[in-house]
């Protein structure tokens, strides 16, 4: 079964929030696929309590490494998995952006798997990295150093690829172009791991993914924030 992680960014207000996850949880029912929702941090409270008793999972945005300590305005692994989380995305090319290291990122995978959360770790190539032809080098370079520190003895993993300059941008990947990664990065992978596409994708859109044997599902951004196109798009599935 396809997976569909919907990745609201700072886009809602927790009741927003809330209220988009009921929209999602009714639409979720009909749809073939596995079905999360990532809202902000202080929404996941309200959207856990919104979703309860549906199909759909928790997803939380990011998450810390340590587990407990003097990290202020942080929030542990251990504490997203207490709110009901599933799914914590890591190394978002957003983040990576404000600059979080590969470092960074590895700690938070492995942090999330010993949380018992399913990481969902992001890579993918900036424009300047693809016209210079390094896309390959960069999401080989991210995936082992993203995962170096992690235990994946009996891991359940996710990776999302994401190029960055199609995130947000409208300009999304060809589908071929990006199971061309996709197959790159089931190599690297521990078997079972799913590889979801990220990048403008929308209701429009979406089918050409899913429709690849090489995308296990896709990870939205700003198109799962709009309740018509949620529903426009799990009814794809
Ligand atoms: P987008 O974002 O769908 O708005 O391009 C995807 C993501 O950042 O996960």
């Amino acid at each position: 079964m396809k997976l569909f992680i919907a990745n609201w960014k700072m886009y809602l207000s927790d009741d927003a929030a809330a209220a988009l996850a009921s929209e999602a949880a009714d639409a979720a029912e009909d749809a073939n696929a596995e079905v999360a929702v990532a809202p902000s941090f202080t929404a996941l409270a309200a959207v856990a309590h919104a979703i309860a008793g549906s199909k759909v999972e928790l997803g939380a945005q990011d998450g810390f490494w340590e587990e407990k300590g003097a990290w202020t305005g942080e929030v542990s692994m251990t504490n997203l998995k207490a709110t009901g989380a599933h799914f914590v995305i890591v190394g978002h090319s957003e983040r990576r952006a404000l600059g979080e290291t590969d470092e960074m990122v590895a700690q938070k995978v492995a942090a999330a798997l010993k949380a018992g959360l399913t990481p969902v770790l992001c890579v993918g190539e900036t424009k300047e990295e693809r016209d210079a032809g390094t896309r390959d080098a960069v999401v080989r370079r991210q995936l082992a150093e993203g995962l170096k520190l992690a235990d994946l003895s009996n891991a359940t993993l996710v990776v999302a690829y994401e190029p960055r300059w199609a995130i947000g941008t409208g300009i999304a990947c060809a589908p071929e172009d990006a199971a061309e990664t996709h197959r790159l990065i089931r190599g690297l992978v521990p078997e079972g791991t799913r590889v979801l596409y990220g990048g403008s994708v929308d209701p429009s859109n979406i089918g050409r993914y899913l429709g690849l044997p090489e995308v296990d599902g896709t990870l939205v951004g700003g198109a799962s924030t709009d309740a018509a196109k949620l529903r426009a798009m799990l009814a794809v599935f």
